[in-house]
């Protein structure tokens, strides 16, 4: 394995019973520094994959390595402080009466000081735009300020890979601009790996450099965003459409204009030159 592989996974099948198998054989490299989006129907296995990267999930079949650590010889909350997992739906990860103590319970259970846990628990709120919050109890929340609490409880862990199970869920257009800022953040200053799995294919494009895309427990496509979003029919068999402005100019590439157009930012611009052009 090589040393910028941080995770990796041969051959991995999971069953939750008999006939519920939930992975089926999944082989992947995930490299240090990436920024991924995961993809994919509903039930295809999405966050059943996300829970093997922090060994919250062992496999049934294949195993899973994390820096090299196959993931049933460690404690899943050893792990966690490599591989930070944000759980899907905030009430299976929300336990403690204030958004302060919700973050500062990671740096606390790994022995930081005081004035560590303060700081790190500070830094991790302002991060989300929670620091306001800090005395407030989780459940008062709106949805979309919970799912970025359980961010910041995992950012003050500090791990080197985010893994976050559809933050863009029940934000609001800022919420979703300051997870996407965050995100990039995250990679760009701190060097983490961040796995995204999300329904929100604009937000696919405008933050991930690489796509996997899944179907019931299976790897459809693994590649750069701009490639995966050509591939419609792919995507059709996962239930997934590329952003509109995708189809768009899918549609007017017989009339001179670029094919694998993701952002509205660069179709605004190709545009414009195309026009100033005719
Ligand atoms: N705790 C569980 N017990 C039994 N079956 C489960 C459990 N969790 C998930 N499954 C099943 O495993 C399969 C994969 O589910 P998973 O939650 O990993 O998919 P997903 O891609 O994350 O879906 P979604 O987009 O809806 O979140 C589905 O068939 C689902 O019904
Ligand atoms: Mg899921």
């Amino acid at each position: 394995m090589t040393e910028h592989v941080v995770i990796k996974t041969e051959d991995l099948w999971y069953a939750y019973a008999p006939d519920i198998v939930a992975l089926k054989g999944i082989d992947l490299e995930i490299r240090k520094g990436e920024i991924i989006a995961l993809i994919g129907q509903n039930g295809g296995g999405k966050t059943t994959l996300a829970k093997h990267f922090n060994g919250l999930l062992k496999p049934t079949k294949g195993r899973v390595l994390v820096k090299g650590i196959d993931t049933r010889d460690k404690p899943a909350n050893e792990l966690s402080t490599i591989v930070g997992y944000v759980f899907q739906n905030p009430m299976d990860q929300i336990f403690s009466k204030t958004v302060f103590e919700e973050v500062a319970f990671g740096p606390k259970n790994i022995g930081l000081s005081d004035k560590e846990v303060k700081e790190r628990t500070e830094e991790a709120l302002e991060k989300v735009g929670l620091l306001e919050y800090s005395n407030a109890h989780p459940l008062d929340l709106d949805f979309g300020k919970l799912k970025l609490l359980t961010i910041a409880s995992i950012i003050s862990l500090k791990p080197e890979v985010y893994c976050l199970d559809e933050p863009t869920t029940g934000q609001d257009h800022i919420g979703r601009k300051r997870v996407a800022e965050l995100v990039k953040k995250l990679n760009k200053e701190e060097g983490a790996t961040v796995i995204v799995i999300t329904h929100d294919m604009n937000f696919v494009a405008e933050v991930a450099e690489r796509v996997i895309l899944m179907a019931d427990g299976k790897i459809l496509a693994d590649g750069p965003v701009r490639e995966i979003f050509q591939q419609i029919e792919i995507l059709r068999k996962a239930q997934i459409k590329p952003p509109q402005v995708t189809l768009l100019f899918n549609e007017l590439h017989p009339y001179g204009l670029p094919k694998g157009v993701i952002k509205l930012g660069e179709a605004v611009e190709i545009l414009g030159d195309f026009l100033r052009k005719t």
